[in-house]
């Protein structure tokens, strides 16, 4: 069954826009959670722009589905990992500059490294999961480090400006799933999903989880907006 991974990540940047205490991404766990999401994905980064460490040791208490901890393959990520002991890892590239993850890991090129990640996280009864772009020399590479699962990064599907682009990009999408499953990959999918494209990922075989965020939380932002407003006007009439 195809589930869902909510990312919390972006309540947390609201709230590190005032470097105040709401909204609490833990408090968004919760009630994703209660809207059905299947697990709770979020990145600590190493600049600490939006998540902070307490939030990923409170996302481990709190969180009653599964927690899937997105982060750089550095040392200081990897004892964070082996400390909170989420319930699986997704190693994903990181460049202080960008805005958002830009592209998948150069697992080739960096293979022994990474292995070596995989191992001690592995090791430790951590699985992991390797966010790559869907190109068949990034899949067997990413095979050969014993990782558990991929991510295929739906960026370039996400961003195609025509129907044949899109068509194009799920292809490739398609082809990579089923290459990684041949290779005993286990198989998940985010990067720019939205209500209006997921549903051709959504049927791709062989597809376990879609890790989606920024569109959920853009849509909570504006579908809370109403009822927000009526009750700060409730609050100013003391009837809050
Ligand atoms: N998967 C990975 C590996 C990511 O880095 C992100 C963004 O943090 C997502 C999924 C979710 O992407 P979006 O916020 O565009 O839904």
């Amino acid at each position: 069954m195809l589930t869902l991974g909510v990312n919390i990540d972006h309540v947390a940047t609201i709230r590190q826009a005032r470097k105040t205490v709401e909204p609490d991404p833990v408090a968004a766990a919760v009630l994703a959670e209660l809207g059905g999401a299947d697990g709770i994905t979020t990145h600590l980064r190493e600049d600490r722009r939006h998540i902070q460490d307490r939030d990923v040791r409170s996302l481990r208490e709190t969180v009653r589905t599964h927690l899937n901890l997105e982060m750089a393959a550095t040392d200081e990520m990897v004892a964070i990992a082996l400390e909170v002991k989420p319930d699986y890892v997704t190693l994903v590239p990181e460049k202080r500059e960008e805005v958002t993850t830009e592209g998948g890991l150069d697992i080739a090129g960096q293979r022994s490294h990474l292995a070596e990640v995989v191992d001690r996280l592995q090791g430790a009864g951590i699985p992991v999961s390797l966010f790559i772009d869907a190109e068949p020399a990034q899949i067997e590479a990413s095979a050969k480090t014993g990782a558990r699962f991929i991510e295929l990064h739906t960026g370039r599907y996400a961003e195609a400006q025509t129907e044949a682009q899109q068509h194009k990009e799920c292809q490739v999408l398609a082809q990579g799933c089923a290459q990684a499953r041949d290779l005993g990959l286990r198989v998940n999918a985010g990067h720019g999903l939205t209500y209006q494209n997921v549903r051709p990922v959504a049927c791709l075989e062989g597809m376990e989880e879609l890790n989606i965020g920024h569109t959920i939380v853009a849509r909570a932002v504006l579908v809370g907006l109403e009822r927000a407003v009526r009750e700060m006007k409730q609050a100013m009439r003391g009837e809050l």
